[in-house]
């Protein structure tokens, strides 16, 4: 570690480990599956869009010719999908090291739905990310010292959950979507600590967040006219960083031998916008425990997926 700074020089090796990474194809996912795979781990890259995941891993095998990797056919938006791919990797009898649950969209313009009728920052964000995890845990309870990421995101900090309006059924705010989801995001990895802990299982629940880094979410979500795209965008060279910095926390929570489960990583810089890994206080309303449980319970019955009881 340089000057005490976690980088992706200090990956330990990842050969014999298999991970999967939603939301693949671009930004921090490939980036995490790029460092990953110079490691030596067996990278899943999950994918919506079949002609995307061939694209990213013809330039994983470009810039890591030993890279072991497939592309995975998952989209977070769909219930059947998610439900499907698991049901194949289980079927493959394989463990499941790690799982890096990273793919979002973020403050879209309209109110869009995903297939199963779910709000899409919520369906995507959230509750894709829950019944994957709950799917998957079979094989990642078959490894040794399994691990599972969560990307959140500094816009937790505004996160709040109406209840009533937990999908913007009632009103629709692009923001307040997006914030609520990745405070979504930040209850569940540490409620899934806690019942992992509950249990005495190895497996470790860890949330992330990135900063700011510069990748495809503000133009694929809010666009460039929204006003806090145009804020970063101004700001830009004072609060960004790119998005191999930004794969940093993803990182070192899935490897890092010192990290704990239930620690919330993000970059050390000022206000977390950029840096190196570091240990972060979640704000108050992530650390709240009946939201959690709440969400917990809703998500389930939103999924139909239940988590086996040691987890
Ligand atoms: N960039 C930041 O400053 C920042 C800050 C805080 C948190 N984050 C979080 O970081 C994570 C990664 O985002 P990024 O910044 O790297 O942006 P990105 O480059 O746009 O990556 C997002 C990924 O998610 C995928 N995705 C979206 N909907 C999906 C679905 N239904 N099924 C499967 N994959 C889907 C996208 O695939 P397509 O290419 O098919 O759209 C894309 O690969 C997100 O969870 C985001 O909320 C980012």
């Amino acid at each position: 570690m340089a000057n005490g700074k976690w980088t992706a020089a200090d990956l330990p090796s990842q050969t014999g480990r298999t991970i999967l990474i939603t939301g693949a194809n671009s930004g921090i996912g490939y980036q995490a599956a790029k460092e990953l795979a110079l490691k030596g781990a067996h990278v899943l890259l999950g994918v919506r869009d079949a002609a995307k995941g061939a694209a990213a891993l013809e330039r994983l095998r470009r810039e890591v010719p030993a890279a072991s990797a497939e592309v995975a056919q998952l989209d977070m938006a769909s219930l059947s999908s998610i439900r499907a791919f698991a049901n194949q990797f289980l079927a493959r009898g394989i463990a499941l090291d790690v799982l890096i649950n990273n793919a979002g969209v973020m403050a879209l313009p309209k109110r869009e739905l995903t297939v199963d009728g779910f709000e899409r920052q919520f369906g995507t964000n959230h509750l894709g990310h829950f019944a994957l995890t709950g799917l998957l845990m079979p094989a990642l309870l078959q490894a040794p010292a399994p691990r599972v990421v969560t990307v959140s995101s500094l816009a937790h900090r505004n996160g709040k959950i109406e209840w009533s309006n937990l999908q913007g059924e009632t009103h629709y705010v692009p923001w307040d979507s997006y914030n609520a989801s990745k405070l979504e995001n930040l209850l569940f990895a540490l409620e899934l600590q806690r019942r992992v802990k509950a249990t005495g299982s190895p497996l470790l629940s860890i949330p992330v967040h990135p900063g700011i880094a510069r990748t495809s979410i503000l133009a694929n979500g809010p666009g460039t006219r929204d006003i806090k795209s145009i804020a970063v965008t101004l700001l830009g060279p004072f609060i960004t960083q790119d998005d191999a910095m930004g794969a940093l926390p993803t990182l070192y929570a899935a490897t890092a031998p010192q990290a704990k489960g239930g620690e919330y990583i993000g970059p050390d810089g000022f206000q977390g916008f950029r840096g190196y890994p570091t240990v972060e206080q979640p704000r108050p309303q992530a650390l709240d425990e009946a939201a959690a449980q709440r969400l917990w319970s809703v998500s389930e019955e939103l999924s139909g997926v239940t988590y086996l009881p040691a987890a």
